[in-house]
């Protein structure tokens, strides 16, 4: 019989994931369907009873029910549990188990670039849900230093108090974080600045930028940010938002099914789908 998977979010019409994944499935000839369900807020503890009920084999979960899901699964990985957002869930055996993978998602991507953060000084730009899941994640790999840079240098600091992790940290504002740039091997930038319709802004100026650094963008849209151009043109290696979103798709696929499925495959589906899409 056919599995169901599923991702809940609110909007969820522009979600990738549906295509991508079901593309997967016909790929591997896994008799599965992958659908999108436009949940709101109050009705998500009655999603996941019928999602159980219906016995799906997993599910992800999108903006803005990755924190809202903890209380209605059945066991919650320890890292997600300490980043407090879910989007995996894997149905074993009738138990909803609840995973975060889009740091390790990031951590996958950045390998090509990056093989060992082992004595490199890495520097988060933005301080909300997306820089806490890759700070936490990169903590665990116990780079040299992991400095947060924001607008609101009170919330970097409250980023930095609450890390479970033990790493050396400090908390600067972006104007701060661009004086001191050079001092950085890796750069990831998570505000919203530079997404599309805002795209002629810059989060700091890269004119400290370290040779050879390596500067990456959890955008997507557009492909290239002006911060990674001028990374670029800087000399910099740079890495958009594509590989993180299909790494974290590829390791949910991955717990739901035991294959690690052809990456290439899946960033040419996404890219296809973002084609017209873009900017
Ligand atoms: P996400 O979950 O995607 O990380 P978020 O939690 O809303 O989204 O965080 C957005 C980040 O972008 C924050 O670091 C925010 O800075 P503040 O904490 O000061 O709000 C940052 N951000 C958004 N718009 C910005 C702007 N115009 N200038 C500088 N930083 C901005």
């Amino acid at each position: 019989m056919k599995k169901l998977y599923a991702v809940l979010g609110d909007p969820i019409g522009h979600s990738m994931s549906p295509i991508m994944h079901n593309d997967l499935f016909e790929h591997y000839k896994i008799d599965a369907h992958y659908l999108p369900f436009h949940i709101k807020n109050e009705n998500l503890e009655d999603a996941v009873k019928g999602l159980k009920a219906l016995g799906v084999g997993g599910f992800n979960i999108t903006v803005p029910h990755k924190s809202a899901i903890i209380p209605f699964l059945d066991v919650v990985d320890e890292l997600a549990l300490n980043l407090g957002a879910v989007n995996t869930v894997v149905n074993d055996g009738g138990k909803f188990i609840g995973y975060n993978t889009d740091g390790h998602g990031f951590l996958r991507g950045l390998n090509a670039y990056m093989p060992t953060l082992d004595g490199k000084k890495v520097l988060i730009l933005g301080a909300g849900g997306a820089a806490r899941g890759l700070y936490f994640t990169l903590a665990l790999e116990r780079p040299m230093v992991i400095d947060i840079a924001n607008r609101t240098l009170e919330k970097a600091s409250s980023l930095i108090e609450a890390c479970p992790y033990s790493i050396a940290s400090n908390a600067f504002t972006l104007e701060e974080a661009g004086r001191r740039l050079v001092e950085y091997d890796l750069i990831i930038q998570t505000t919203t600045i530079g997404m599309s319709p805002r795209i002629a802004e810059l989060p700091v100026n890269v004119t400290n930028l370290k040779k050879n650094a390596v500067v990456c963008d959890i955008i997507y849209n557009p492909l290239e940010t002006l911060f990674l151009q001028e990374a670029k043109l800087k000399g910099a290696s740079i890495q958009n938002g594509i590989d993180m979103f299909v790494y974290q798709g590829a390791l949910a696929f991955e717990k739901w099914t035991g294959i690690f499925p052809d990456i290439e495959r899946m960033k040419n589906n996404v890219l296809q789908q973002l084609g017209g899409k873009t900017c």
